[in-house]
C-alpha cells in the first residue's frame, strides 16, 4: 500500500455513506483496529472493545435498529433546521446522504461498534471527607468526559480507513435504541456502545471537506478576540 500523507487523510476523509458490496479483508480490519488502540484514553485505562460485525443476519438486525433510531433523529433535524453555515444545497445533500444510510446501514460489508466498559469512580465511603463532599461533581465530571476515551480511537479508525481507501463515518443514532443493539450482539450490561461505523469501499469520492473558516471559530487568548494566524 502507498501511504497517503496525514494531512491529505484529514482533509479528505469525508463521511461517505454509499458503499460497494465488496468484502473488506480481515487483515485490513486488524490494521485499522491496531491504529484505533494507539489512541489516548483517560488514565490510559484502555477500557475499550471493538465489535467487528460481518454476519449478514446480525448486520440486518442492526440496520433495522439504526433505521428505527434514525426516524427519531430525523424528527429532531426537521425542527432544528439548517445550520447557518450551510447553503440550502449543501443541507439538502447532507440530508439525502444521511437518509440513504437509514435504509442501507445493514448492507455495509462491515459494521464496527467501538465500545467502552463503564469505569465507575471508587465508592464514596472509600474517599477522604474532602472528596466525599464533592462526590456529585466528580460523578458529573465522569459523565462529561466518558466519550472522550473512545472518540479519539474512532477518529483513528476514520483516518486509517481513509489510508486504506475505505469509506467510513461515525454514526451515533443507534444509541437512542442501544438496549436493542446490545441484545443483538450480547454486549454485557456494564459496556456501552459509542458509534456504529459502516466500513466498505466507497461508491463516491473522498474529500474535499468544507468547514466553517478558522476566523469564525478560533480566538486569540480571550473569548471573541479574533485569531489572526
Ligand atoms: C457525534 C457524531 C454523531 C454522528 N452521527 C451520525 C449519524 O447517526 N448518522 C449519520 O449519517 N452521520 C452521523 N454523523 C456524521 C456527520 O453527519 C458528519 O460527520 C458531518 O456531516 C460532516 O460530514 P463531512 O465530513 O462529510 O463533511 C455524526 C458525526 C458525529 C461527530
Amino acid at each position: 500500500m502507498t501511504e497517503i500523507g496525514l494531512f491529505e487523510a484529514m482533509y479528505s476523509a469525508r463521511a461517505l455513506r454509499r458503499l460497494k458490496p465488496d468484502p473488506v479483508p480481515d487483515d485490513i480490519i486488524t490494521r485499522i483496529l491496531d491504529a484505533a488502540i494507539r489512541a489516548p484514553s483517560a488514565g490510559n485505562a484502555q477500557n475499550w472493545a471493538f465489535i467487528v460485525v460481518r454476519d449478514v443476519e446480525l448486520k440486518r438486525k442492526l440496520g433495522a435498529i439504526y433505521r428505527k433510531a434514525s426516524d427519531i433523529a430525523s424528527a429532531m433535524y426537521r425542527v432544528r433546521g439548517r445550520p447557518a453555515h450551510m447553503s440550502e444545497e449543501q443541507y439538502q445533500r447532507f440530508l439525502s446522504s444521511g437518509a440513504y444510510l437509514w435504509d442501507h446501514m445493514g448492507d455495509a460489508p462491515v459494521l464496527l461498534l467501538p465500545c467502552l466498559h463503564d469505569r465507575p469512580p471508587p465508592p464514596r465511603e472509600d474517599l477522604p471527607p474532602a472528596m466525599q463532599a464533592i462526590y456529585e461533581r466528580e460523578l458529573a465530571y465522569g459523565d462529561r468526559i466518558r466519550g472522550a476515551s473512545i472518540y479519539p480511537a474512532i477518529q483513528n479508525i476514520i483516518l486509517a480507513c481513509r489510508a486504506f481507501g475505505l469509506a467510513t463515518l461515525i454514526t451515533t443514532n443507534h444509541i437512542r435504541c442501544e438496549e436493542e443493539v446490545k441484545a443483538v450482539l450480547g454486549i454485557p450490561d456494564d459496556v456501552s456502545t459509542y458509534a456504529m461505523m459502516p466500513i466498505g469501499y466507497p461508491r463516491g469520492k473522498f474529500g474535499p471537506l468544507s468547514r466553517r473558516p478558522i476566523d469564525e471559530v478560533a480566538y486569540a487568548d480571550r473569548w471573541n478576540a479574533a485569531w489572526h494566524g
